[in-house]
């Protein structure tokens, strides 16, 4: 049976995933601040994405999801130091020591797979997004030295989205009239689902994908290379 970890299980689209995968009959055990809900076969509370808060696992890990990620869209003048490095930590360190927390686990497996969260906006420079941009840049670069430094045993890719609906952008997308000037934005008119997303993790996580690492692959209804 397939066991995949899940950091960050209480993001909308983790759960979705989870839910999803539970189906399949796939195992996915949870980390999350707060209490996971039943979609998962197992789950911790954490209080922390440092190297220190990760609890032991026994037995292999076929799939680590890192979703743990912020958006602070805001013009430079208003954008803080302090702020910045806590994104850093959030978006970039806790990836970085998941998978060395878990890298154990994961050679134990014969098809690792990995996968972390970037945007749209570092392909395509966007105004207010110089924290998103910083932050999921690094992501990138990470994705791309882990998948070198990893393979051939462990595979690392990323998804790179454009505005899907989550908690996380619930208030960009709170009126008809918001979600419709944002879809319309996008060459395919629409938002991200999250359905879109669980089957991108579906084919990343599993070996549908197993002739790729070290990919960047863009979700987001066009945005990022076709000009509307
Ligand atoms: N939604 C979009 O349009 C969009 C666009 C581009 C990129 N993304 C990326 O997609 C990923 C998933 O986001 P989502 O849209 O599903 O958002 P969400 O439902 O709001 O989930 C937020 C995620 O961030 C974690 N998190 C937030 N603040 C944290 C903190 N201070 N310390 C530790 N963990 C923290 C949460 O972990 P807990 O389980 O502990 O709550 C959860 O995994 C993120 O990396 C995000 O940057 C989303």
């Amino acid at each position: 049976m397939q066991r995949f970890l899940f950091i960050g299980a209480n993001s909308d689209m983790a759960i979705a995933a989870a839910t999803y995968f539970k189906q399949q009959g796939i195992e996915v055990i949870g980390l999350s601040r707060t209490e996971c809900s039943n979609e998962y076969s197992q789950s911790f509370q954490i209080s922390g994405l440092s190297e220190t808060d990760f609890p032991q696992l026994d037995g292999q890990i076929d799939g680590l999801v890192y979703f743990p990620g912020s958006v602070n869209l805001k013009p430079m003048r208003s954008l803080k130091e302090v702020d910045l490095l806590e994104e850093y930590k959030i978006n970039v360190l806790g990836a970085f020591n998941s998978v060395k927390a878990y890298l154990p686990n994961l050679k134990l497996s014969q098809q690792a797979s990995v996968v972390m969260f970037s945007s749209v906006a570092v392909q395509l420079g966007m105004p207010f997004h110089a924290s998103v941009g910083m932050n999921k840049g690094a992501v990138e670069g990470l994705v791309r030295s882990l998948a070198a430094e990893l393979s051939p045993e462990i595979r690392v890719n990323a998804i790179a989205l454009s505005l899907t609906e989550t908690k996380m952008t619930q208030r960009m997308v709170n009126t008809e009239d918001k979600k419709q000037a944002i879809a319309q934005r996008h060459p395919l008119n629409a938002i991200g689902t999250l359905e879109d997303v669980t089957h991108m993790l579906e084919f990343l996580l599993t070996p549908k994908s197993s002739w790729m690492t070290g990919q960047i692959l863009h979700l987001d209804g066009g945005m990022s290379g076709v000009k509307k």
